[in-house]
């Protein structure tokens, strides 16, 4: 026996990753998927979905499920998808993001509850709907995670004007601790990631050239942006056996942009 290895594996787990289309979900996926487990995606795109389960399938079984989990009725019809085909679900992770950049005089109604209903709403709704699965998972497995996805911009002043993005991603953040309470009874633990950059559609107005990845990692104290092995280090970790003892906590994963400057 490798008792390392061991607290590292995710081999017999189903893990699920929201917005594993692209970008840093679709990072946590392929991580998920080579340490062993079953992975499950979702974005609203059909075709995106396709492409990526088909692309990721060369590292493991792999779901892609088109959903907007935008609004309860699509939280609870993709954890329905899930529960068709599983009894369990280990590692729940809420990554499915959107942010919106406007100036203060006139940021819309419209870019405040497109960010909000995505970043933080469904987060509460999907965990919600998937507790019984995550509860099943906890019994059989004695541990279940929901690894929620913040943000630096929750943690400190953003540089851009996304008012309701920062505010949604300190929500992440302090909802991922309210959780955390009544998780611990079922042995589930509730965690947040707050990256800082990573190349993503997300960040391409900002990382889309070298240039600019180049430009963006030299502000940062160890020199350069977030690569993919960052993110799956330390999804995979917290997933894992090895983060047993943690929960109600938010790690940056930003290169020293919120600890270090
Ligand atoms: N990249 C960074 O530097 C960075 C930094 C800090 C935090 N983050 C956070 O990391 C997470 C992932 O961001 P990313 O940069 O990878 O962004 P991205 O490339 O834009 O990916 C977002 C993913 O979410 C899906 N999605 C969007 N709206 C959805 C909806 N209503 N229902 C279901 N899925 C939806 C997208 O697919 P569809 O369009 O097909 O729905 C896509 O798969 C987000 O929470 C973001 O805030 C990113």
């Amino acid at each position: 026996m490798n008792e390392v290895a061991d607290l590292f594996t995710l081999k017999g787990r189903v893990t699920v990753v929201t917005g594993g289309t692209r970008g840093i979900g679709e990072m946590i996926a392929t991580g998920f998927l080579q340490g062993g487990a079953k992975t499950y995606i979702t974005s609203r795109k059909a075709d995106a979905c396709e492409a990526m389960q088909k692309k990721l399938g060369e590292f493991g079984e792999c779901v892609a499920a088109p959903f907007d989990l935008s609004t309860v009725e699509g939280c609870e019809a993709f954890t329905a998808f899930i529960a068709e085909r599983e009894d369990k679900v280990d590692v729940l992770v809420n990554n499915a993001g959107a942010s919106w950049g406007e100036p203060l005089d006139v940021f819309p109604e419209e870019g405040w509850d497109r960010t909000m209903d995505l970043n933080v709403k469904s987060i509460f709704f999907l965990t919600q709907k998937m507790l019984p699965l995550l509860r099943a998972a906890a019994k059989a497995e004695g541990r279940g995670r929901v690894i929620n996805i913040g943000s630096v911009d929750g943690l400190t002043i953003p540089q851009m004007e996304n008012y309701a993005y920062s505010a949604s991603k300190a929500a992440v953040h302090h909802l991922t601790r309210v959780l955390a309470k009544p998780l611990a009874k079922d042995r589930i633990t509730a965690n947040a990631i707050a990256p800082g950059p990573f190349v993503s559609k997300m960040t391409a107005f900002l990382l889309g050239t070298e240039a600019g990845q180049e430009a963006v990692g030299n502000q940062l104290p160890l020199g350069r942006i977030g690569a993919p092995a960052d993110m799956i280090a330390l999804s995979t970790f917290l997933a894992s056996p090895a983060a047993d003892y943690i929960t109600g906590t938010t790690i940056p994963l930003d290169g020293g942009y919120t600890n270090a400057r």
